[in-house]
Formats: structure tokens, sequence, C-alpha cells
């Protein structure tokens, strides 16, 4: 199953839910499951898990068109939870538009391999991001509760519809639920005329811990926090056990 985050906007918490999700359906399966960074340059999900791995993204789709089920352990970065993490690219510029093919296929590679294949697309919407969605079983996009969010929401889930993911394959988390200020998920749902699928509470002691250990939430004492995490990893890991 491959579950694609995909942000509304920089700074949402699409890498912080892609991490742990990934890390809590490990946790709860025990199957193989792999995250994967498709930012360029400053993709930070191995850096989150307190990871310095050797290769990235990049090293592996530059092995295309010969790239090997049985070379992929090579380039993946392994944390003590069991989760397999596959670095962002090290390059500004790259992945590229051009690339775009090369991470479809590698992703279709990597679903015979993994379980669950997590994709952290990042927020923005282009050719290499689309190849995410594309291949991905499950989309969720990622927002906060304010007024900026909600904007990109109502156009991103336009784009993502036009770019072939259907509305059954789509998913919407309001990551930062309960700050402070923030708009009453009542009236984000009038606005979008739909409901918000998984709403995650705001704890930065809880996220800044995990991120500056580099132990996932899961890891971490009962929270709030981890037990809405825990809730959404099920809810992926369920639709996976009724799809196969
Ligand atoms: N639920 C949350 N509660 C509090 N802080 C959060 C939460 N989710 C993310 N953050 C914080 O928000 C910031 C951006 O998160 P990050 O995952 O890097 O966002 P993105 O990948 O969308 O740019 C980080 O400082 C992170 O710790
Ligand atoms: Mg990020």
């Amino acid at each position: 199953m491959i579950v694609t985050f995909l942000g509304t906007k920089g700074g949402t918490g699409t890498t912080t839910l892609a991490v742990n999700t990934a890390a809590d359906i490990r946790r709860q399966t025990g199957r193989p499951t792999l995250v994967v960074d498709l930012k360029a340059g400053c993709g930070d999900v191995a850096v989150f898990l307190g990871l310095r791995p050797r290769f990235t993204l990049l090293d592996l789709i530059d092995q295309l068109p010969w790239m090997d089920r049985a070379l992929v352990p090579r380039y993946v970065a392994e944390h003590e939870c069991g989760l397999h993490v596959l670095a962002a690219a090290d390059e500004f510029g790259r992945p590229a538009p051009k690339d775009a093919e090369s991470i479809e296929q590698t992703l279709r590679c990597l679903s015979t391999i993994y379980d669950f294949v997590i994709v952290d697309a990042g927020s923005t919407l282009n050719a290499c991001t689309a190849a995410g969605l594309h291949q991905a079983d499950v989309v969720l996009l990622v927002a906060n509760p304010d007024v900026p969010c909600l904007r990109n929401l109502q156009r991103l889930t336009d784009a993502v519809r036009i770019a072939g993911v259907v509305s059954e394959r789509l998913r919407i988390v309001l990551n930062r639920a309960a700050d402070h200020g923030v708009l009453p998920v009542a009236q984000i749902e009038k606005v979008l005329g739909r409901t918000i699928d998984f709403a995650v509470t705001s704890d930065y002691r809880t996220v800044a811990t995990a991120v500056n250990t580099g132990v996932p939430v899961s890891g971490l004492r009962p929270s709030d926090l981890q037990s809405q995490l825990d809730a959404l990893a099920r809810t992926l890991v369920s639709t996976q056990m009724a799809a196969s």
C-alpha cells in the first residue's frame, strides 16, 4: 500500500505526520514499512528520525532502468524501531520534472518489497509529487485550521482530483486542530463541503521531543497526540487489510 502525504502549505506538519504515522504502522504491524522523502535539497524525514543515511532517493532512481529489487536494501536506512527510510536528495534541483517517471517506477518497485510505503510529498504540486499521487492508494492532504490552508485546501482538492486522485482515495487531515484562535472544524467542513477525516491536536512539546531525540511519537510517553496518530495509522492498516 502506498500512502502519500501532501501539505496544503509549508509548515503544516506534513513531515511530522508522515514520519510518525509510518513509525506507528511499523509498530502496530511489524510489517516491512518504508518512508520516502520526495523533497528536493533539504528534506528532513531522516533527520526527524535521527538518521544519517549514506544514500538518497536520487542514488536509487539513478540506477534505473536497471534497478533491481535486490539493490533496494543498500539504499535505505533503518531506524531502531524497524522503519526503513529512503532519504531526500541532497541536490537542490532534483528530483526534477525529468525524474517523475523514474519516481513512479521506483514507487511501484518499492511497493512490491514493502507492505507500506509512506511518501512525504512536501507541499508543492509538481511532476514529481504528482508521481507520488498517481501511485498512491490513499492521499492525505495536511492542513492547519487557518484561512490560508483552507483556501489552499479548496484549490488542492480540485487539483489533486484533476491529477487523477478519485475522491475515495483522498483524505483530509487537520493538524494542530486544537490550537488557540483556530477556525472551528464545523466551519471548515461547511466551506469545503466535505468532512475532515482526521483531526490531530497541537502538542509542540511532544513533536519537538520526538524530532530532537529521533524517537517517534509512538515511542514517547502516552499523549492525546499519540492516540490520534495511532488511530490514523490503524485506519490505514485496516484499509490495506480490506484491500488485500
Ligand atoms: N501536531 C503538532 N503540534 C505542534 N507542533 C507541530 C505539530 N505538527 C507539526 N508541528 C511543528 O510544526 C513545524 C512544522 O512541521 P513539519 O512537519 O516540518 O511541517 P512540513 O513538513 O509541513 O513543512 C515543526 O516545528 C513541527 O514540530
Ligand atoms: Mg516537510
